[in-house]
């Protein structure tokens, strides 16, 4: 018997962030593999026209939760929405929720943030450190709270090389941070944010730092721990290989050049892509949980949930493997072949970018408008490409992370617990799991049907030939005008066409001698 699933068993628990990737995952699980615990409270605002009831309605009724259906029929009456949005004050719950609610919760997973790498920093302070923050103090209000786990990133700190599992102090407190938004105006705040976030890219890694200080300060009475995922993609092997359902990261590039926008990069392939299953995840982040709570370990334990330091990939070889899948299974309806070429040179880079991408862009604008159509493709790429300049620092870099606390945490487990919750990441097949997440993307993603996998191919194969000739009829245009105007092109000319015929006179003439 699993002592982790057990503990979950008869317990209320409290997740924020659960209509994400990894919240969806997590639900999953806990619901999967105790089905009796009591019930799952999920802090949900209402999002594009659905309300709570129908956010959760559509979660039940994904792929995603088939097999909980079967273990845990009732389901549907153990989820309970709760109004909250993390961009107001207290998290805008109601006194109601809070007393009838959540004053039984036993355990929180702490997973929702702003995970978008260009918000301003008011809005990311906001979801991420000033959320958390009103988070802790109502879960220093819960009588039978027994831990409350945070889920960070492991990328919080990647002004560094070298990342141990220990808080890193930012240089201006959290608090000054939270206080300083509520007087400060955007203009100033966009002035002093490259100051503040020095060193790292973005302001989500900045306030996912400031969101680890929050939690040691502020839940110094609270029982907690905090988890640092690196890069999040689609599942190993729960409930089923390659379920994935958003464009984040990896996923995003992978649906770019599947069909056709992207065909070139600025990445090191040598550096490593620190990529972590979603599944592996959700079984550390149970683990934790378990632990936290039984062992209550002092002080604040920080757990890194990676995949270089035991099972390194890079770049070049995920690149290599997903072109690979693309051959076996296409997307649908590629714009143009897809491709991967790296490079670590600006110019080079800047070179592609033009012509591999804004060109095409721009032609195909024109065929767009002759046909009275609306443009669309230059104002697709521009944002494609800059999604992917936010992307750069983290494809052209590798980190260390020190997993001591997660190693000692799988050390703690029963060899039954260690099967049920596995985070070891050692046995992972790279070559497979990305396979498998191309074809999740393919399947959960953009909803297509394997099927039309032979139609697929035929549309690639018209594709190349496009290509071909593309590039041919090209070559002679421009080969013919160098001709019309310069005496050394009709010099080299002539030089080859000689050379092919008395090549040929040769070839000829030895074969009637053999004869
Ligand atoms: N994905 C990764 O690669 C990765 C890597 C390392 C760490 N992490 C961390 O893992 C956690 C989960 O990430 P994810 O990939 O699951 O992100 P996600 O899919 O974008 O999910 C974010 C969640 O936060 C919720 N949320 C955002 N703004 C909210 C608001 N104002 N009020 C209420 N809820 C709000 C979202 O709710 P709505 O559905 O209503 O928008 C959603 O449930 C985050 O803490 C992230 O920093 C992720």
């Amino acid at each position: 018997m699993s002592m982790i699933a057990a503990f979950y068993d008869n317990k209320s628990i409290l997740i924020t962030g659960a209509t994400g990737f990894l919240g969806k995952v997590l639900m999953e699980k806990l619901f999967r593999t105790s089905p009796d615990l009591k019930v799952i409270y999920i802090l949900v605002r209402p999002k594009a026209g659905q309300t709570l009831q129908q956010r959760v309605f559509q979660i039940l009724n994904s792929k995603l939760f088939e097999k909980v259906k079967e273990v845990c029929p009732k389901v549907h009456e153990k989820i309970k929405p709760i109004y909250a949005d993390l961009n107001q004050k207290d998290l805008a719950i109601s006194k109601e929720d809070l007393q009838e609610h959540l004053s039984s919760v036993n355990i929180i997973f702490h997973c929702a943030a702003t995970v978008r790498f260009d918000d301003p920093l008011r809005h990311a302070v906001q979801l991420n450190v000033t959320a958390t923050q009103q988070l802790l103090h109502i879960a220093s209000q819960m009588p039978k709270l027994e831990a409350f786990i945070h889920i960070s990133t492991a990328y919080s700190n990647c002004n560094l090389k070298h990342i141990d599992e220990v808080i890193y102090p930012c240089s201006v407190e959290p608090k000054k941070i939270i206080e300083s938004m509520e007087w400060l105006d955007d203009a100033i705040i966009d002035e002093i944010t490259p100051k503040l976030i020095a060193g790292r890219p973005n302001t989500y890694t900045y306030t996912k730092a400031l969101g680890e200080m929050v939690v040691q300060e502020e839940g110094n009475n609270l029982n907690v721990a905090i988890i640092r995922p690196s890069i999040v993609g689609a599942t190993w092997q729960e409930p089923f290989p390659g379920w994935v359902d958003n464009l984040n990261g990896p996923s995003g590039i992978i649906v770019a050049a599947g069909k056709g926008f992207l065909r070139s990069i600025k990445a090191t392939p040598m550096a490593v892509a620190d990529l972590i299953p979603v599944d592996t995840v959700v079984n550390l982040t149970l683990a934790v949980g378990w632990y936290t709570a039984v062992h209550r370990p002092k002080p604040t334990l920080i757990y890194h949930c990676t995949s270089g330091t035991t099972n390194p990939c890079n770049w070049g070889k995920m690149g290599l493997q997903v072109l690979a899948t693309f051959e076996k299974a296409p997307f649908e309806g590629a714009f143009r072949r897809p491709n991967a070429d790296f490079t670590t040179n600006y110019f080079t880079a800047s070179y592609w970018n033009a012509v591999s991408h804004r060109a095409p862009a721009i032609i195909y604008d024109f065929y767009l408008r002759l046909t009275g159509r609306e443009p669309r493709m230059t104002k697709l790429m521009n944002r494609l490409l800059r999604t992917i300049s936010m992307l750069e620092y983290f494809i052209n870099r590798s980190w260390e992370w020190s997993t001591y606390n997660t190693e000692m945490l799988m050390s703690e487990l029963s060899p039954e617990d260690q099967r049920v919750f596995n985070f070891d990441v050692s046995q992972l097949n790279w070559l497979e799991y990305i396979e498998n997440y191309v074809l999740g993307i393919k399947k959960y993603i953009l909803k297509e049907d394997m099927a039309g996998i032979p139609e697929a191919k035929q549309h690639l194969k018209r594709l190349r030939n496009i290509h071909y000739l593309f590039n041919t009829a090209l070559f002679l245009i421009i080969w013919c005008l160098l001709i019309a105007r310069s005496q050394m092109a009709r010099n080299m000319w002539f030089f080859i066409v000689s050379f092919c015929y008395k090549f040929l006179s040769y070839f000829r003439a030895s074969r009637t001698l053999k004869i």
